[in-house]
C-alpha cells in the first residue's frame, strides 16, 4: 500500500528530525561540558585520594588521618583556592614544612582537576 509506505517514511523523517533537534538542544544546554566536568572531578578526587588522603580528610565529611593536616573541605576558609595553583605547579604545597613535607609532581591538567575537586567540596 503506497499510502502506508509514505506515512512510514514521513514518520521516519520526523523521528530523525526530532532526534537531531534533541542533540542540538543537549549541546546548547551544555550537557556535554557537564560530562567533562564529572570526568575532571573524578580525576581530581582520585589524585587527592592517592596523594593526600593519608594525612588530609579529602571528602565532604570525616576527620584527617593526620590531625595536624586540615580537612580539604575547609581550605577555602583560609585563602582563595586559586592561591594553590602555583604551589601545586611547582611541586610544593604551602604549609608543608619539615620532614613530613611530601613532594608532588602534577601536570597542568592534574592541577586543574585537583582544584576543581577541592572547589566542589568546600564548606
Ligand atoms: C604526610 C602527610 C601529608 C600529605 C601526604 C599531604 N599533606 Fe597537606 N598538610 C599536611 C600537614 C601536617 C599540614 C598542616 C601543616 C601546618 O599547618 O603547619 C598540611 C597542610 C596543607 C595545606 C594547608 C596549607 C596552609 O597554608 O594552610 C594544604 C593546601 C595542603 N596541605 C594540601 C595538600 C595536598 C593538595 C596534598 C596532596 C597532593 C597534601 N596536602 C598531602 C600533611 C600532609
Amino acid at each position: 500500500m503506497a499510502g502506508a509506505g509514505a506515512a512510514a517514511r514521513l514518520t521516519n523523517m520526523l523521528r530523525f528530525a526530532l532526534s537531531a533537534a534533541l542533540v542540538v538542544l543537549a549541546a546548547t544546554l551544555g550537557l556535554a561540558p557537564a560530562a567533562a566536568d564529572r570526568g575532571r572531578l573524578a580525576l581530581g578526587a582520585s589524585i587527592a585520594k592517592a596523594n593526600c588522603s593519608r594525612c588530609h580528610a579529602i571528602g565532604r565529611t570525616g576527620a584527617s588521618a593526620n590531625p595536624k593536616a586540615p580537612p580539604f573541605r575547609y581550605l577555602a576558609r583560609r585563602y582563595p583556592l586559586s592561591n594553590l595553583e602555583e604551589a601545586l605547579g611547582e611541586g610544593i604545597v604551602v604549609g608543608h614544612e619539615g620532614p613530613e613535607m611530601p613532594q608532588f609532581r602534577f601536570d597542568a591538567q592534574q592541577i586543574e582537576a585537583l582544584l576543581a575537586y577541592l572547589a566542589s567540596i568546600q564548606r
